[in-house]
């Protein structure tokens, strides 16, 4: 018995994403909230033919009740970018969205897992977290920035080059956060060694930190990833439900460090240095986060000064999430 919600779900990311859980055998309830159009999404997604029950939850006064009695939350909620926008030029909006999401979530489902798909993903972790100690109900082991997206076009961009590999199953760690240079791929720890040039790792490292403008520059002002992002979501969502139902399984997720502290170590010795959020490979449990799994092997100096440069900017955008909530004295 599995009872999801999703929030957002009327949108770009939400229609698809929804249509994915509800083929997701272990879900036994679907949740679907938005402020338009979900009357009619859910009474279309009802009509699959799984076991799940789909309810429409339409509008701020029906948000209660969309998250009452639910075991884990996915929000893809908020604006999307258009060209010539980065990810925090999303903030003044999408802060205010999240954190009324995750105050109702917190009021009537303390102990859900909560997937953050919203961008900035940077900054609305952060502000997640905030909210939920404020409540004083915060679990870091249970509060998840989606990064998986950044995983996933790891793992499909290098068999572009690399068409022996196969995408479907290749893992590359990616660690830092979700957005330009924050995201470090870990190609030398690739679950398959690939023997890449210093050209081809540059190239690679730079078409998965930049592959969501790919995507915004080729929808051409009609919004960002959706499918792959609803792919992608769908995967992290079905990884954390099989590790509530016992199984091990690592995802890298953005996560504060203190879900771990001793994982973190090898970490924060890379360069993550203070941060207290940082994307990291996590093995999941029935707990959420069991502990952050190690790295398998040594990386390259490339990809130390990478983390570098993203713990630089992570700084700025998790205390402009952390101030957003409370705001330094
Ligand atoms: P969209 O505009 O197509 O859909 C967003 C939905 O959110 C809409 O249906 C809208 O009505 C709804 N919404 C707005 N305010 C709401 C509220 N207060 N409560 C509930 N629902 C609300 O956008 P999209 O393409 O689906 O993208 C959604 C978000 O996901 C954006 O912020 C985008 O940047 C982000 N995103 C993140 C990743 C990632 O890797 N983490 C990838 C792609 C997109
Ligand atoms: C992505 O990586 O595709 C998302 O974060 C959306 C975006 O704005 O690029």
């Amino acid at each position: 018995m599995v009872s999801v919600a999703i929030l957002g779900a009327a949108g770009g990311i939400g229609q698809p994403l929804s249509l994915l859980m509800k083929l997701n055998a272990h879900v036994t309830k679907l949740n679907l909230y938005d402020i338009v159009n979900v009357p009619g999404v859910a009474s279309d997604i009802s009509h699959v033919a799984t076991n799940s029950a789909v309810k429409s939850f339409l509008g701020a006064s029906k948000l209660a009740e969309a998250v009452t009695g639910i075991d884990l939350a996915i929000i893809p909620a908020g604006v999307p970018r258009k060209p010539g926008m980065t990810r925090d030029d999303l903030f003044k909006i999408n802060a205010g969205i999240v954190k009324g999401l995750i105050e109702a979530i917190a009021e009537n489902s303390p102990r859900a897992f909560i997937c953050i798909i919203s961008n900035p993903v940077n900054s609305t972790v952060p502000i997640a977290a905030e909210v939920l100690k404020k409540q004083g109900i915060y679990d870091p082991k249970r509060l998840f920035g989606v990064t998986t997206l950044d995983v996933v076009r790891a793992s499909r961009f290098v068999r572009d080059i690399r068409p022996n590999v196969d995408a479907a199953t290749l893992r590359i760690p990616v660690v830092g956060g979700h957005s330009g240079n924050t995201i470090v791929p870990l190609l030398s720890l690739a679950s398959t060694p690939l023997d890449l040039s210093e050209t081809q790792i540059a190239e690679l490292t730079h078409r998965i930190q930049f592959g969501g403008d790919e995507v915004v520059k080729a929808k051409d002002g009609a919004g960002s990833a959706t499918l792959s992002m609803a792919y992608a979501g769908a995967r992290f969502a079905d990884s954390l439900i099989r590790a509530i139902k016992g199984e091990t399984v690592v995802e890298p997720t953005f996560i504060a460090l203190a879900a771990d502290p001793q994982g973190a170590e090898e970490y924060r010795k890379l360069g993550a240095g203070n941060l207290e959020f940082f994307a990291v490979p996590v093995e999941l449990s029935s707990q959420g986060v069991k502990r952050i799994a190690p790295l398998n092997g040594d990386i390259s100096s490339g990809e130390r000064q990478a983390i570098a440069v993203a713990a630089e900017a992570l700084a700025t955008n998790i205390s402009t999430g952390v101030a957003f909530v409370t705001p330094p004295p």
